[in-house]
């Protein structure tokens, strides 16, 4: 089961809160560092469980990497003995695919566990494999392993369209361009996804030597080259932890300033929150101000690829919309499945109901608290929220979820004046000799 969050409700945000680093940036940055023959620095980097189980795959493979605590990972590639990643890590986190391009482009050879899918959707790798085969790797599947080989150990620049059927695909454009960089010659990938973590990944191999052009559109030039040397960067600041926490602010009718926040990367979610009835200002620059006083107000909101509404603040949003007086539509075309927040927010009280990929969500006038279960990162965000503004004490349960992407979340929560506090899993009482 976990541990749980116990959270009193009826308490508005109130006050000033710091963005960790990106998730979703840190684990393609820290894959990156394979292909570097020197020393690489991250700054930033979020001290998440998903973190730490990447940079324990990532020393599986030869990184040699120390976390030397506020934020600051230093490594280098020490080894290149085994370029295996097992499926016992990788099933824990997906995000594993990505060491498969960095491994294949830069020692020719990768293994790496199939991710398999999770709660939110089948999460399937082909457009990955298609980018890979396209720069010339060999890929076979063998007993739930993708295993990837460079004829001569060396790939080779090509053209492809990486765009999926949802429009584009994060994980196969930074798996194409992290290999595509010491490919031999020139590489156009068309239909890149243009998430800002893409353009974070792309500057920090440029700074490791590399030569990426069209970084922010969705066609990517890269030029191959030999090698790759050190490099340092920082990662950006979490776009959905700072969307996590403005919706919080206007769901409970609080005030809060989220600091090293980077509001270019939220234009979406800034208009959405305005839309339902929240105050979003910039107070200055890389600081903002989330604030509710008048009524929340019903919207549409349908989720899609950046710079659109992103997917992984749908199940925040929808928990604030149960308390909109009136009908709002929140349609998911990312992951159709991403709705288990669904049910267990009805156990609170809300009135959603689900047709095909779009929840309908009929405002409530309170929410209140009770047990419910979370079943991934974002919906166990989304829980926490409404406890905050349900009546009563809400218990979230396998709160381990939130601990994958939210950095310290009870203690960000507490001070901002939340009511929040974690009960450790009941360890099973040891046998009587
Ligand atoms: C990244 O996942 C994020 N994870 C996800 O965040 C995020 O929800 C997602 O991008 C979309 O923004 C990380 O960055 C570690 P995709 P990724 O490939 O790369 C389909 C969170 O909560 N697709 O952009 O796996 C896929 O099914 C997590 O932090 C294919 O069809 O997402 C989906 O419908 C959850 N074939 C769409 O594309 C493929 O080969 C977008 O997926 C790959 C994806």
């Amino acid at each position: 089961m976990g541990d749980t969050f116990i959270v009193e409700g009826g308490r508005a945000l109130q006050g000033s809160v710091r963005v960790s680093g990106a998730k979703n940036a840190a684990l393609p940055l820290l894959a990156a560092t394979l292909l570097s023959e020197g020393r690489c620095v991250l700054r930033n980097v979020p001290d998440l469980v998903d973190v730490r189980t990447l940079l324990d795959i990532l020393r599986e493979v030869g990184l040699a990497a120390d976390w030397r605590g506020n934020g600051v990972v230093s490594c280098r590639v020490e080894s290149q003995a085994s370029s295996v990643a097992r499926y016992e890590l990788v099933s824990k986190m997906r995000a594993s695919i990505y060491l498969l391009g960095p491994l294949v482009a830069r020692r020719g050879f990768a293994k790496v566990s199939l991710p398999g899918g999770c709660v939110i959707g089948l999460r399937p790798v082909d457009l990955h494999l298609k980018g890979l085969r396209a720069l010339g790797a060999e890929i076979s599947l063998d007993h739930g392993y993708i295993v990837a080989k460079a004829p001569g150990g060396r790939l080779r620049g090509a053209h492809v369209f990486l765009g999926g059927p949802m429009g584009s695909s994060v994980g196969a454009t930074a798996n194409t361009l992290m290999a595509a960089c010491l490919a031999d010659g020139k590489t156009v990938i068309e239909g890149a996804a243009c998430e800002p973590e893409i353009d974070d990944l792309a500057h920090f191999l440029n700074r490791m030597g590399a030569t990426i052009e069209g970084i922010g559109t969705p066609r990517l030039v890269i030029t191959g080259v030999p090698s790759l040397g050190s490099a340092s960067a920082s990662v950006m600041p979490d776009r959905i932890e700072a969307g996590t926490f403005m919706v919080g602010a206007a769901l409970t009718g609080g005030d809060v300033r989220i600091e090293d926040v980077r509001l270019d990367h939220m234009a979406a979610v800034v208009d959405k929150l305005r839309e339902a009835g929240a105050e979003v200002t910039e107070e200055e620059e890389g600081i903002c101000r989330v604030r509710r006083t008048g009524a929340l107000r019903p919207v549409h909101m349908t989720t899609l690829p950046y710079p659109a509404y992103p997917t992984d603040l749908q199940a925040q949003l929808v928990a604030m919309l149960c308390l909109a007086p009136g009908i709002s539509v929140v349609t998911e075309k990312i992951y159709p499945d991403r709705f288990h927040h669904l049910a267990e927010l009805n156990r609170m009280g809300a009135d959603i109901q689900k047709e095909g990929c779009s929840a309908i969500v009929r405002g409530v006038e309170r929410l209140s608290g009770t047990d419910v279960e979370a079943t991934d990162l974002r919906a166990a965000a989304a829980l926490v929220l409404a406890g905050l503004a349900a009546e009563g004490r809400t218990r979230v349960h396998a709160i381990h979820y939130l601990d994958r992407g939210y950095e310290r979340m009870e203690q960000k929560l507490v001070a901002l004046g939340a009511a929040v506090a974690r009960e450790a899993a009941q360890r099973p009482a040891a046998r009587a000799a």
